[in-house]
């Protein structure tokens, strides 16, 4: 009898919990959401996914970064920094990365990138080129994408990471896989 209690008080508690946790979702704006550094919720073989099952990074405490942020801060600056600026901090030419990505998702990120897009301003063709034949970039896609929003969203400071994981076999093997075609 207790027990049967018990189970019914701490459904209704997780019922309210869950009721707020939904009022919260719906009156803070979507831009609010992504530009605020969070814990990762899903961690595959030390690859961290958020709850949308995006990928994200690891900063932990003494500053150490997941290996794919540190991966995706050297591939940026081999392809990207040229046009993009170092740290994604942006240039005359191209946008800082690190402010687009506060109001860009996962899948815009990776359609601009793979596509290329091309804009005219005030009689300037603007060019972001195709990279969708580019094996640094296109196997390396997450690796960039984590490692610019966690600048986007303040979690870490210009410059290279002192810090960081141990190259996770499982990226030993889809960068071989990714890398050999198949
Ligand atoms: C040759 C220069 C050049 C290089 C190299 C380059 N970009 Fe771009 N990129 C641009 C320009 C210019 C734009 C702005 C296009 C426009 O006017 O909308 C842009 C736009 C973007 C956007 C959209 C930003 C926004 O605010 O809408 C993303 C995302 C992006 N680039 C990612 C990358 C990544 C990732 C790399 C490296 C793999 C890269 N770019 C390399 C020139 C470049």
């Amino acid at each position: 009898m207790v027990i049967t209690k018990f189970r019914v008080a701490s459904r209704s508690k997780i019922g309210v919990a869950i009721k707020i946790g939904l009022l919260a979702v719906l009156f803070t704006p979507a831009g609010m959401l992504r530009a605020e550094p969070a814990a990762p919720a899903r961690e595959e073989d030390g690859k961290f996914f958020d709850a949308e099952g995006n990928p994200t990074y690891r900063i932990k405490a003494d500053g150490t970064v997941d290996w794919y942020t540190y991966s995706g801060f050297r591939r940026y600056h081999g392809d990207c920094h040229s046009c993009h600026g170092p740290d994604g901090a942006g240039s005359t030419y191209a946008p800082a990365l690190a402010d687009s990505l506060k109001n860009m998702t996962y899948q815009q990120f990776t359609e601009v990138v793979i596509q290329g897009r091309q804009v005219a301003r005030s009689g300037n063709t603007s060019v972001m080129p195709s990279f969708g034949t580019n094996q640094n970039v296109v196997c390396y896609m997450d690796d960039i994408y984590v490692y610019l929003r966690a600048r986007a969203e303040g979690a870490l400071n210009r410059g290279r990471p002192e810090k960081r994981d141990e190259k996770p076999q499982a990226a030993k093997d889809a960068e071989a896989t990714c890398l050999g075609g198949g």
